[in-house]
């Protein structure tokens, strides 16, 4: 493993890489939209810095407070609102243009993917703008973060509404990580973003990918527990790595005269 800056002729192996598979995954985590403005989860500053995650996202916590989960997730909509995709995420919409098979796999929950233009996102934990019923399933998408006086029930049935996120304890959508897996298992590079790697089954995938042949690449600004098995570190901010990666890719992909 080599932490390198990213101007380094490490970023053009990795670019090689890049240009010579068949298929690339990139398995992305909160630190991605930092540069966003968006809180990641874990250090100071961080969304469970003194806050227990089980307090805020576990089906026990809503079962006995649902009002203290709801606010928490309205706070995270309300800091949605004026969140823009940054240069990380546009990176990657361009990647995968520029490849021939491409699997993005996030974590985040805040949809920032798709809004910069990245199509068949596998979303993990879910997307904290949708509301669906508890009892019958019914959900919808919400943009903005509407004021709420009360719990809010869903219109078909009256059961009480919670976030369409996956909280500890919870299986993941379905189908999603089968997907992601699939991607892991057939993919020559993965590369992984802006994520601490401490959750499962997410943080497995690297590891998988790296069982069967990929070369895992790791872009972070700082050490994980993933780095010192990682192909490749690149340390630095995900908004200036993947733009400067990306660009040297397109330098490869170019016809030749
Ligand atoms: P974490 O908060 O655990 O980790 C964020 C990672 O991003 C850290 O390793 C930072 O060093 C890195 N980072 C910060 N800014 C960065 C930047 N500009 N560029 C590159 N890297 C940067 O967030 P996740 O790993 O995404 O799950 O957390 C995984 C899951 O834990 C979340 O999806 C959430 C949480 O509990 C659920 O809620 C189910």
């Amino acid at each position: 493993m080599a932490a390198v800056e990213p101007s380094s002729e490490m970023l053009n192996t990795v670019a090689t890489w890049i240009a010579r598979a068949d298929l690339v995954c990139c398995m992305t985590g909160a630190g991605i939209s930092a540069e966003s403005g968006i809180a990641t989860f874990r250090g100071p500053d961080g969304l469970w810095e003194g806050r227990r995650p089980e307090d805020v996202a576990t089906p026990e916590a809503f079962q006995r407070d649902p009002e203290s989960v709801w606010r928490f997730y309205q706070a995270r909509r309300k800091a949605l609102i004026s969140a823009r995709p940054n240069a990380g995420h546009f990176a990657l919409v361009r990647l995968a243009e520029l490849v021939a098979d491409f699997q993005l796999i996030t974590q985040n929950v805040d949809g920032l993917h798709r809004e910069a233009g990245s199509r068949e996102v596998i979303e993990l934990h879910g997307d904290v703008r949708i509301d669906r019923c508890t009892n019958c399933q019914w959900e919808t998408r919400v943009e903005g973060a509407a004021e709420r006086s009360a719990l809010p029930h869903c219109p078909e049935c009256d059961g009480l509404l919670r976030p369409g996120v996956v909280w500890f304890g919870e299986m993941l959508p379905p189908g999603a990580i089968e997907a992601a897996q699939l991607a892991a298992e057939n993919c020559q590079v993965m590369l992984v973003v802006g994520t601490s790697s401490l959750v499962q089954p997410a943080a497995a995938l690297a590891s998988w990918a790296q069982t069967q042949g990929a070369k895992v690449v790791e872009i972070n600004t700082d050490s994980t527990v993933l780095s010192s098995s990682a192909d490749v570190h690149l340390r630095g901010p995900s908004g200036e790595v993947l733009p400067a990666l990306v660009a040297g890719v397109r330098i490869l992909s170019e016809p030749r005269p």
